[in-house]
């Protein structure tokens, strides 16, 4: 099996100094460390992927088609307006979840829609990190 690509949106590179009351105080890397350890023990393998940049994001989702089993993308912002990541989920047809750290819909209504969530097996809202744990229990399961 190849590795499981976890994607990472605009602006989680700033986790544990942004908006904490929304996003908690762990960093990135503390998540990164978690999707490790939660990997291993389920016996995948991950490739952990920040970037800022809607065209790198969607240039990692079209190599994951050669060198990822799955996807699991948190699109931050640009799930709330990005077609152009939706499309690139749709083309390369892997199994993908979607996570976001907050409830987004108890939030502003502009975060109630994603276009990303279109192009996914499923998403998880609201459980901070633990979102992506439970991500890859799922994507383990569709793998098997
Ligand atoms: C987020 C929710 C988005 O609405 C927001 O733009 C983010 C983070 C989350 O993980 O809760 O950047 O995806």
């Amino acid at each position: 099996m190849k590795p499981i690509l976890i994607i990472n949106g605009p602006n989680l590179n700033m986790l544990g100094r942004r908006e904490p009351g929304i996003y908690g105080s762990e960093t990135l890397a503390d998540i990164k460390v978690l999707c490790q350890t939660k990997a291993a023990s389920l016996g995948l393998e991950i490739d952990f992927y920040q970037s800022n940049s809607e065209g790198e994001l969607i240039t990692r989702i079209q190599q994951a088609a050669e060198t990822s089993s799955g996807i699991i993308i948190n699109p931050a912002g640009l799930g709330h307006s990005s077609i152009a990541l939706m499309d690139a989920l749709l083309a390369v047809s892997l199994p993908a979840m979607e996570v976001h750290l907050s409830n987004i819909y108890k939030r502003e209504e502009f975060r109630h829609n994603t276009y990303t969530s279109r192009a996914v097996k499923g998403v998880i809202s609201g459980f901070g990190s633990f979102g992506y744990v439970m991500a890859l229990e799922v994507m383990k399961r569709e793998l098997s």
